[in-house]
């Protein structure tokens, strides 16, 4: 089955192996961080992540309703802790008789883009479901959203088309010793990189403190 991020193969570009572009889990405390991102978004970016035209205060309740011991959140910050991109793997009910899902949306600001930050968050999505039990994993998205369909179908993904909407889905194997030790990586790693970044700008804002902040020749 051609199937990249669930078996691990090796992608051609190295920021598709996940261990550049670091994705911290995000937590209850990140609430206000994940609605800044979002309301960031313009009409059509809006549409393309949920389907549908999602004024502020949809989003707003959105966030708030985020239940974070039932789903998982994933993030990926810049040098000033802003988060970039964010995506939300959503654990769906278990249906008898069917396999245990969960759905994945995710939206990168347009500065961000083309760095491999979706990639790394869906790779991130999909070990973390696969370390979870979790055995398909399911985008919604609409048909003409070409940098999602690219995304998913470069992941393995099958792609179903109907009525202007696409279903992609991911059969992911159960997890293994690697997928556990790739993810405690990518945990490790992502700390580390905020870890630094929280330093760097704390001494940055010590020194422009100090010596008054730059500002921007016009
Ligand atoms: C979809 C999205 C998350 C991608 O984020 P990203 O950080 O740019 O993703 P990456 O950099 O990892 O990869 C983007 C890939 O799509 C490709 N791509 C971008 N626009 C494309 C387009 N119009 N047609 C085909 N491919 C496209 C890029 O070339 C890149 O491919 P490559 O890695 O093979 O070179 C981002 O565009 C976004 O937030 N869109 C708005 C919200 C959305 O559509 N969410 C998905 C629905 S849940």
């Amino acid at each position: 089955m051609h199937n990249k991020l669930a078996n691990g193969h090796l992608p051609g570009k190295p920021y598709m192996a996940g261990l550049v572009v670091p994705v911290r889990e995000l937590h209850a405390g990140h609430r206000e961080e994940i609605l800044r991102h979002l309301l960031l978004l313009n009409e059509e970016d809006r549409r393309l992540r949920f389907g549908t035209q999602t004024p502020d205060e949809v989003i707003e309740h959105y966030v708030e309703r985020l239940d974070f011991n039932k789903d998982a959140v994933f993030g990926s910050f810049d040098s000033q802790l802003h988060l970039v991109g964010m995506a939300h793997l959503a654990y769906l009910p278990k249906v008898e008789g069917q396999s245990q899902a969960a759905e994945f949306g995710v939206s990168v600001l347009p500065n961000g883009r083309g760095q491999g930050i979706g990639t790394a968050l869906l790779a991130r999505a999909a070990v973390h479901s696969r370390n979870t039990r979790i055995e398909t994993l399911f985008v919604h998205c609409l048909a003409n959203n070409k940098a999602m369909m690219h995304l998913a179908q470069k992941a393995g993904m099958r792609v179903e088309y109907a009525y202007g909407d696409a279903d992609a889905y991911l059969k992911l194997p159960p997890a293994n010793p690697a997928t556990i030790v790739e993810e405690a990586a990518n945990k490790q790693w992502a700390d580390f990189d905020y870890a630094l970044k929280e330093n760097l700008k704390r001494s940055n804002e010590a020194w422009w403190w100090f010596l008054g902040r730059p500002t921007n020749a016009s």
